[in-house]
């Protein structure tokens, strides 16, 4: 616990979960309920809820679970006190420093390297505009590269100078730590001094700024052909390559209509001076699904822009496919005498691009176009390849409408009934069904027996017991008056697995310290992902309409026999132990 429970109460009572929840998610009512499309997995049908009544929410698709606070650490990426500050901030309370008590360790907050990025975007700024160091990368970015003063500024680009300790020695006398500045990747640590030294040198720098403006990452490029040819901030307590997009801070104003995807830095920054406002890219690295659901929060339909080579092609795919999942309509476009958006608008102009993504297509046809140019269709072996590749996209499509449609369109396309394409599909869709049943019973097998539950390794063998104590925790979380009675008639030892336990313990001690319960209160003390569990407990609790004290007292009765049970085979095993013991004697 880092923070006083009257603080965490008033944000909890100034955010509610519904509203929180809302602001990021469509939902709608279900009894006394809210139910809504998960934004932590891809769902077709809504399977996440928000409980009111607990303030708190549960996936029954994912597991994903928690109150106002986790919600927004899952959904922004934060920390504990990062996510409570930011709900401090967004309903005015006052959140004071002091309030914040160490916990012993000495972490390094985001905020801290969000202000220290900010302070060497300054420097980086700085050093590309300082007539000599700044004189070769300034002719770079202006001659070479034909970017306008207007547009360097508009992105806030900069130089880091060829220098190891230059930026460190700024940021020094700002205050910061080396430890900070490793932390943060601005710099690295040597192997043979253990000093910090600059990480970025002799790099034109694009700084990543997140949509609420502040600087979250950096990467640099080498101004001839050395490699790397970008180094990118790695990860960070303020940073996750994979939730964030490059330039979605100026995207997210122009994304009604639809975003562009891009594979480089250097293409968004041609496209938005263009006109593209609406170009983003991923940061180094193929798109993940937690940046397609970035993307569907943002808009409905997104052009996928990426290099002409064959590299570029096999990420289109993957993205595709991501895309597709969370509900966007994705399109492709196609560029013939480019290697890259970039190089296309200085060849051929903005119309032209614009063009370009009007003719863009949608999965399907580029797939087609893709299987025809492959193979030559008028030789008879090489029309059933393509065919055959074809109709194993089709057999993906999860839609009968789309599938149909998709036969009679290939149908026409190579001039055999649409009949036998289907039959074809259909086939291959009973294959891929057989298979995926034997993982989906195999995955069920093993979820029931317990095996693999990581938050809970002891409930494969104490499966009653921990399904009891499921029960009897959730019971606690869900009414002050079932807590009251478990916290005087149990104990700590009374549970049999250690999590349990553990939970068990901050119950209680939350209600002796404040007299109530709240998962605020304990969210400090466990992951994301225990907290989710405990979650599970309370919102399988509250589905159930027999939650009263008789049905505590059974559970409390199963329970300590079990624990009973557990005890027995424990003694049991040492006086086997003491038995061989005295034989090897
Ligand atoms: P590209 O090589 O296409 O770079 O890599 P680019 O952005 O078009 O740059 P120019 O036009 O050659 O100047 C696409 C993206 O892949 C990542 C960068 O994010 C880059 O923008 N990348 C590439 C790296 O992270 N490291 C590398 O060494 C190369
Ligand atoms: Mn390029």
């Amino acid at each position: 616990m880092n923070l006083s429970p009257e603080i965490i109460d008033e944000i909890k009572f100034r955010n509610n979960i519904e509203t929180v929840v809302s602001s990021y998610v469509t939902l709608k009512r279900a009894g006394s309920n809210f139910n809504g499309s998960c934004p932590f997995h891809s769902e077709k049908t809504p399977s996440f809820t928000v409980f009111p009544s607990t303030q708190s929410f549960y996936c029954f698709g994912c597991g994903a679970g928690g109150d106002a606070i986790t919600f927004v650490m899952r959904m922004e990426n934060l920390d504990y006190i990062s996510a409570v500050r930011l709900l401090a901030e967004r309903s005015g309370v006052k959140l004071p420093e002091e309030q914040i008590r160490s916990d012993g360790k000495n972490e390094i907050s985001r905020q801290r390297i969000l202000n220290m990025n900010k302070d060497a975007l300054d420097f980086f700024k700085k050093s590309l505009f300082d007539d000599k160091t700044g004189e070769i990368a300034r002719s770079y970015l202006l001659e070479k590269r034909k970017l306008s003063m207007e547009i360097i500024n508009h992105f806030q680009l900069g130089f880091a100078p060829n220098s190891f300790g230059a930026l460190h020695d700024y940021l020094k006398k700002l205050g910061y730590s080396d430890e900070e500045m490793i932390v943060g990747f601005l710099c690295g640590k040597s192997s043979k001094t253990g000093n910090a030294f600059d990480y970025f040198r002799n790099r034109i720098i694009f700084p990543i700024i997140d949509v609420t403006g502040n600087v979250v990452a950096f990467g640099g490029r080498v101004m001839d052909d050395s490699t790397p040819k970008y180094l990118n901030t790695s990860d960070t307590p303020a940073f996750k390559k994979s939730k964030n997009l490059f330039a979605l801070n100026f995207a997210k104003n122009n994304c009604e209509k639809m975003l562009i995807l891009c594979e480089g830095y250097m293409d968004v920054i041609s496209l938005h001076a263009s006109g593209f406002e609406n170009a983003v890219a991923t940061l180094g690295t193929a798109i993940t699904s937690e940046q397609a659901r970035i993307f569907s929060r943002y808009t409905k339909k997104v052009v996928i822009s990426y290099d002409s080579d064959e590299a570029g092609q096999r990420a289109a795919d993957k993205a595709f496919k991501l895309l597709q999942e969370v509900g966007i309509d994705v399109r492709i476009i196609k560029m013939d005498n480019a290697k890259d958006p970039d190089e296309y608008i200085k060849k051929n102009g903005a119309n032209k691009f614009a063009s370009l993504l009007e003719a863009s297509k949608p999965r399907f046809e580029f797939e087609c176009d893709r299987a025809f140019a492959k193979y030559n269709i008028n030789n008879i072996e090489e029309k059933v390849k393509a065919s055959r590749e074809l109709c194993y996209f089709i057999a993906n499509c999860p839609s009968d409408v789309e599938r149909e449609l998709y036969c009679r369109k290939l149908s026409t396309l190579i001039d055999i009934p649409a009949n036998s394409i289907l039959s074809d599909v259909n086939t291959i869709i009973k294959k891929n069904s057989s298979k995926n049943k034997k993982t989906e019973v195999s995955e069920l097998y093993r979820q029931s027996s317990g095996i693999g539950d990581r938050i809970n390794p002891e409930s494969s063998y104490n499966i009653k017991a921990s399904k009891t104590e499921e029960a009897i925790l959730g019971l606690m979380m869900l009414k002050s008056e079932l807590l009251k009675i478990c916290v005087e008639k149990l104990q700590f030892d009374d549970f049999v697995t250690a999590f349990s336990k553990k939970v068990f313990e901050k119950i209680s001690n939350a209600y002796r310290e404040y007299g109530k319960f709240d998962l605020g209160l304990i969210e400090g003390d466990f992951s994301l992902d225990e907290i989710s569990r405990i979650t599970k407990m309370l919102s399988e609790r509250g589905r159930l309409n027999c939650n009263d004290e008789q049905v505590l007292n059974e559970y409390i009765r199963v329970l300590l026999s079990e624990k009973q049970k557990s005890t027995d085979s424990d003694t049991f095993e040492s006086i086997l132990d003491a038995i061989k013991k005295r034989k090897n004697n």
